[in-house]
């Protein structure tokens, strides 16, 4: 090939998609790909290289993808439930029949391991499969009237337009566990992806439209977050306001959204305990932590942020931890062994190594990492020595840093676990049943891993209590955040 490879042109070959039509550079707006006047640039975060663009669209563009959801709304609702369930499942399918180039594409913008974005893929989709079944079953109720003459009926309806924002950390599943169960529900959508993985969602938009998703009913505006989110927090045609992203940010929005009083939910930041203590099976905990503390390399909202070691335990589990984490292959995320990717940004790196420095300097001891390797790479890293007053206890770190606390007994356990104003996950590792209940009950979170560091499926509800969050996702609970319930209350003559 003579041509100069351009610096997307070289991104963009080495993704190798079958299909390559999934790398679409347009948003989606009441079924048609659009342009905007300015585009944002999108990067690998393993090589810094450009993999393309995406338009930098602002107000109008996002109230016009209001108003298309909004006009769609009023067939998509009136279809049978089992018509939507019908698409959703079409949608479902085309997802796991694309699942390497989507998985291939989600590495290339967010950078896990290709390992782990394969294992996004099947999760993501399975949101899809799942509220396609539920679409069927969004079940009313009869109350026995309070008088004689009376009939109570409660039916449940969509709740109307919503709006989605959806994270960066995993750019197709936090996806779908929102439009999957908006959608079965006979809600329209408008999503803005993050504007660091935005390929990810146009390609499931894509992957939408072929399914036969109508028209207006899923919409995707790209671009800074400012004047978007100003419009989907404002607009009083959109009923109903969920995200997935920081505390900081949730809490802004979801003040704004009480100005039109939206449905609301949020999936927001954790600090997530992770108790070991001396009657645990000590390599059940280390294999717990390695999946909690480094999947996504330390990027998502339920890794373990402080690892609470009870003492007699302590030395071995710091050294057994110490030695998985140190064979950790780090690379790029496309390359085969990879079991660590880089870091989304230069500012995800620094809150590393400044929290690195802070436990170091006030007498944490390094056991392995506790360095930048090079770019966004950042050793995975093992501290002991660690203490409350250390920065990584009060705010999650949002990467590869494993610090451990020692504690003496189950009191203590509970109280620094509780230590905070987050509550999302937490996850303890015993071998007593009557402790591992105690414990489990006395946690303030919404999730509780007993014996595991993997808590995350599609038939389970997702969510947190305190300031993480306010809602559950996925499980046979997540359609209630999209529909409202309304009550028939009938006078029926004697006759
Ligand atoms: C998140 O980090 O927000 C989601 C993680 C998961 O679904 O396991």
């Amino acid at each position: 090939m003579s041509a100069v490879l351009t610096d997307a042109s070289f991104e963009q070959a080495r993704l190798k998609l079958t299909a390559p039509e999934l790398l679409r550079q347009a948003a989606y707006i009441d079924g048609k790909w659009v342009q905007g006047r300015a585009t944002i640039a999108v990067h690998n975060p393993a090589s810094g290289g450009l993999l393309g663009t995406v338009p930098a669209l602002g107000a109008a563009e996002t109230a016009s993808a209001v108003e298309a959801a909004h006009r769609a709304f009023g067939s998509w609702r009136q279809l049978a439930a089992s018509a939507r369930a019908v698409i959703l499942r079409r949608w479902f399918e085309l997802m796991m029949t694309h699942g390497e180039d989507l998985a291939r594409l989600m590495t290339a913008e967010q950078g896990k391991p290709l390992s782990e974005a394969r294992g996004e893929i099947t999760y993501a989709a399975s949101f899809i499969e799942w509220f396609a079944e539920e679409a069927r079953r969004a079940y009313g109720d009869i109350i026995p009237g309070h008088l004689t003459d009376k009939r109570l009926l409660v039916i449940k309806q969509p709740v109307g337009v919503v709006a989605a924002v959806t994270p960066w950390n995993f750019p197709a599943a936090m996806i779908t566990r929102k439009v999957g169960p908006a959608l079965a529900a006979g809600c329209t959508v408008v999503l803005k992806p993050s504007e660091l993985t935005p390929f990810s969602a146009l390609a499931l938009a894509h992957l939408a439209e072929q399914a036969g998703v109508p028209a207006g009913v899923f919409n995707i505006v790209t671009g800074e977050p400012t004047d978007i989110g100003q419009v989907l927090t404002a607009d009083p045609r959109v009923r109903k306001f969920t995200f997935t992203g920081s505390t900081r940010v949730g809490k802004m929005l979801a003040a704004r959204c009480m100005d039109t009083v939206k449905r609301v939910s949020l999936e927001l930041g954790g600090n997530a305990p992770f108790i070991v203590f001396d009657d645990a099976d000590v390599d059940a905990a280390v294999e717990g932590a390695m999946a909690s503390k480094f999947r996504n390399t330390g990027q998502t909202c339920v890794c373990a942020n402080r690892l609470l070691v009870q003492a007699g335990v302590y030395g071995r589990f710091a050294e057994a931890l110490s030695q998985r984490v140190a064979a950790m292959v780090v690379g790029d995320g496309l390359a085969g062994d990879t079991q660590q990717g880089p870091l989304i940004n230069e500012a995800a790196v620094q809150k590393v190594e400044r929290q690195v420095q802070d436990a170091t300097s006030r007498g944490g001891r390094v056991l392995t990492g506790g360095e930048r390797i090079c770019g966004l790479f950042y050793k995975p890293t093992v501290i002991t020595g660690a203490t409350p007053e250390m920065e990584f206890f009060r705010e999650e770190t949002f990467g590869p840093l494993a610090a451990l606390v020692k504690f003496d007994t189950e009191a203590d356990a509970v109280r620094l676990a509780n230590d905070t104003n987050a509550g999302l996950a937490a996850y303890v590792f015993t071998r007593d049943l009557s402790r591992s209940l105690r414990v489990s009950e006395a946690l303030e979170y919404g999730m509780v891993g007993l014996n595991t560091g993997l808590i995350s499926t599609t038939v389970a509800p997702f969510g947190g209590v305190k300031e993480s969050g306010i809602g559950r996702e996925g499980s046979m609970y997540g359609m209630d955040e999209y529909l409202d319930i309304k009550l028939v209350c009938a006078q029926v003559d004697a006759g």
